[in-house]
């Protein structure tokens, strides 16, 4: 079955055409389009100038996609006439700017082509990013992966720009949300916090570059809810905390200011009144974000004991989240992460998340599809 994924929640226009059944998937094709040099001069998304920038992008993304097959077309479908199965389009949680441009495209295009569409969750898409499992994005690639490797009940922590949640998988599909974050995402906190040091959006990835020389010891954060007893996370507190802190060590701003223009995270520059550098504060406030991501999955592994516990969203490229979690689990559950190139916004985890609905014909009719920027996974 040949699968369009179309991605369009945030700042990434994402096309990707995937080839699936029982036995396994393969990713014929995908195409991107980051919006992220245009977001960077305003410190983030700007939801009127992504649906802009998505509107201009998604027809060219999706023409090149088919483009680029026809010279191996499926036996099926004729040599120059490739087109699609089914589409699987995220409908939702996202901007509404940009999820309405990528399912009026899906809609469109499967009115022309009279084939099935389905809207699917975007945090569905995440959960099976750990499903595609090469290190390296390739135009096309040969490699086929299997279906549903994951190993059920799971646990799935989500931690991206816009999501900070904890879903009980009790199978593939059945989803129940535990808990999520009562403010700021976790990813939005590293994009607010890195702000305040002066690095570009996004700055989560900037900030974990900086920790990697830091000592993450050496400011005590706040680790927001980690004793209450649920599964709910709070990050605006730490956000808040650490705009006091460099508040009160203003030097070091400035100095992160003008080493985040340097790009080098060895620079070790040091506030007037204290020993504390950068790194430092990237290091101690990434820390307190994973003690506490990592103790609240814990407790709902003691209490779920699920065979497998899935990290996926944007956060999940941090590296020391991954190794974090992955050796606090070793000795209950199995875990998955997406391969780095999965870890953000993309296409192919939507059509992979689309081929379960898929095969249970779990389809949208076109007229009733539409965007829903709130869309609850459960
Ligand atoms: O899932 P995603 O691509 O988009 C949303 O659905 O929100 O996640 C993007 C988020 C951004 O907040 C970005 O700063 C964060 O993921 N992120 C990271 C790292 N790489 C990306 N946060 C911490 N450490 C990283 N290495
Ligand atoms: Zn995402």
């Amino acid at each position: 079955m040949l699968i369009l994924g179309i991605e369009s929640s945030c700042d990434d226009t994402s096309v990707a055409l995937i080839d699936a059944s029982a036995r396994g998937f393969k990713i014929l094709a995908e195409k991107t389009a980051s919006q992220i040099e245009i977001h960077k001069k305003y410190g983030g998304v700007v939801p009127e100038i992504a649906g802009r920038c998505h509107a201009e992008q998604i027809l060219p993304l999706i023409e090149e996609l088919l483009n680029h097959l026809t010279p191996h077309p499926s036996p099926s479908k004729g040599e120059g006439n490739l087109r699609p199965d089914v589409i699987a389009v995220t409908s939702g949680p996202g901007l509404i700017t940009g999820l309405m441009v990528g399912v009026e495209a899906a809609k469109t295009l499967a009115y022309l082509w009279n084939i099935p569409v389905m809207g699917v969750n975007h945090i569905e898409g995440h959960i099976h990013s750990v499903e595609i499992q090469n290190s390296k994005k390739q135009e096309t690639n040969n490699i086929e992966y299997p279906i549903s490797n994951i190993r059920y009940p799971a646990l799935a922590l989500i931690a991206s720009g816009g999501h900070t949640e904890l879903i009980l998988i009790k199978k593939q599909g059945h989803y129940k949300k535990i808990g999520a974050t009562l403010d700021d995402a976790a990813g939005e906190c590293f994009d607010k916090v890195a702000k305040l040091l002066g690095f570009d959006y996004p700055g989560g990835p900037k900030i974990s570059k900086f920790a990697e020389t830091g000592n993450p010891q050496a400011i005590k954060f706040p680790r927001p809810m980690l004793d209450k007893d649920n599964f709910d996370f709070s990050f605006a507190g730490l956000k808040t905390s650490a705009l006091y802190w460099l508040r009160d060590h203003g030097p070091i701003v400035k100095h992160a200011k003008s080493d985040a223009k340097k790009r080098d995270s060895s620079t070790s520059l040091r506030s007037a009144r204290n020993d504390i550098g950068v790194n430092d504060v990237c290091a101690s406030f990434e820390q307190a974000i994973i003690d506490v991501l990592v103790g609240k999955t814990l407790k709902a592994v003691e209490k779920y004991q699920p065979k497998s516990v899935i990290l996926a969203g944007g956060v999940s490229a941090n590296k020391k989240l991954r190794k974090t979690l992955a050796q606090s689990l070793a000795p209950y559950s199995i875990f998955h992460a997406p391969s780095l190139a999965y870890a953000m916004d993309n296409a192919a985890m939507i059509a992979v998340a689309g081929y379960y609905h898929a095969i249970k014909k779990n389809f949208t009719p076109w007229q009733k599809l539409k965007a829903d920027p709130e869309w609850e996974i459960a």
